[in-house]
């Protein structure tokens, strides 16, 4: 074996080997890992090594092959032999001169990237409340569905007392469904929460004061505005309007938790409203560099959508908005 071992040694240099060896466990750990690992899970795309770790594999592969070059003087004389008849200039001094110049020029050029300064992103807090370009007629806005006025409380009970509620277009097929299954029941009995049981009993006993209207018809809006939030929102703000929907987790910015004590709770209604209205697009620059996934919803809801959106929003996270300070 010593003899085959000499014979190898006269034929390949210690040093090409450690370069050869080198250059396998690179193309290892970056091609031939990714292809075992596609056999393997079956999947039909390879998984690739991470630069982080090819980094520390050739780094522990070059600790290794130095160890086993100085394991003796005699070995380590061999490696460097190569080295020292090419600086002699035993292989040509056009070569010699080249590498010469090359190899201090690559090094610069890695230093001059890693130390050279870089426009970067101004370390800051990002804004995304109130700001800048928020306008402040906005703050002192009221959800107007939060409280109906006298007029449509009552045209609410007149069409209530005529069988004849009008609602939104994107729930009046399951309302119809429902009234189809359920002719034997009132009507408002779709929505079986206690305020309107307790309007649908006063409207059966001729008896309907203006405070139990009002509060029928704000479960008739919460209702649609449920609606509406399960067919815009929920995808991205989820179910619970914990951030979580089935979408949320596609976006570096996740959606915003209703239910954390710092989001809506923290902003006047006008401005939730200002913000479901301009979405990540009417963002001010300090909201920037991070782009928002929220759309822009003046361009596919209207005004009345976006405010029973935003009651139902409050009331599903069960949170209330802040009350405007005085000056
Ligand atoms: C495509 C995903 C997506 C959809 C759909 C979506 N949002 Fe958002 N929403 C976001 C993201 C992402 C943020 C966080 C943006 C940020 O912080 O700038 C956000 C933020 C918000 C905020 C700001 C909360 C705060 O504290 O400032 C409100 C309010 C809001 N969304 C309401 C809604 C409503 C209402 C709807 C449905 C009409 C909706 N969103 C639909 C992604 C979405």
């Amino acid at each position: 074996m010593s003899g085959g071992g000499g014979v190898l040694r006269r034929r390949i240099n210690r040093f090409w080997t450690t370069v050869a060896a080198l250059a396998v466990i690179y193309a290892l750990v970056r091609w031939g890992i990714p292809v075992a690992s596609r056999q393997i899970t079956g999947m039909p795309f390879p998984l690739p090594v991470p630069g982080a770790l090819v980094f520390i594999y050739m780094t522990l592969a070059v600790v290794a092959l130095a160890i086993l070059v100085t394991f003796s003087d005699e070995h380590l004389d061999e490696f460097v032999r190569p080295v020292k008849a090419f600086l002699r200039g035993e292989h040509g001094r056009l070569p010699r001169t080249v590498v010469l110049v090359a190899v201090p020029l690559l090094v610069g050029w890695q230093v001059w990237g890693v130390t050279a300064p870089e426009v970067a992103v101004p370390a800051a807090l990002r804004i995304q409340h109130p700001s800048s370009n928020f306008p402040k007629s906005f703050e002192t806005l009221k959800n107007p569905l939060a409280n109906p006025s006298d007029a449509d409380v009552q045209a609410f009970v007149e069409q209530a007392k005529a069988n004849a509620v009008a609602f939104i277009p994107q729930v009046a097929a399951d309302v119809k469904r429902w009234r189809e299954a359920n002719a034997d029941k009132h009507p408002l009995d779709f929505i079986p929460t206690a305020p309107m049981k307790k309007f649908v009993a006063a409207l059966k006993a001729g008896a309907v004061d203006p405070q139990t209207g009002r509060a029928a018809l704000v479960e008739k809006y919460l209702f649609e505005g449920r609606a509406l939030y399960a067919m815009n929102c929920r995808a991205c703000h989820g179910d619970s309007t914990g951030g979580d929907g089935p979408m949320a987790d596609g976006f570096k910015l996740r959606p915003i938790n209703f239910t954390d004590s710092g989001t809506i709770e923290t902003i006047v209604e006008g401005y939730t409203f200002w913000r479901v209205t301009n979405g990540g697009p009417g963002l001010p620059t300090e909201a920037t560099p991070w782009d928002s996934a929220m759309p822009e919803w003046k361009l596919s809801l209207t005004e009345g959508e976006r405010w029973k959106i935003i009651l139902a929003e409050y009331d599903l996270a069960q949170k209330t908005p802040r009350i405007p300070e005085q000056h």
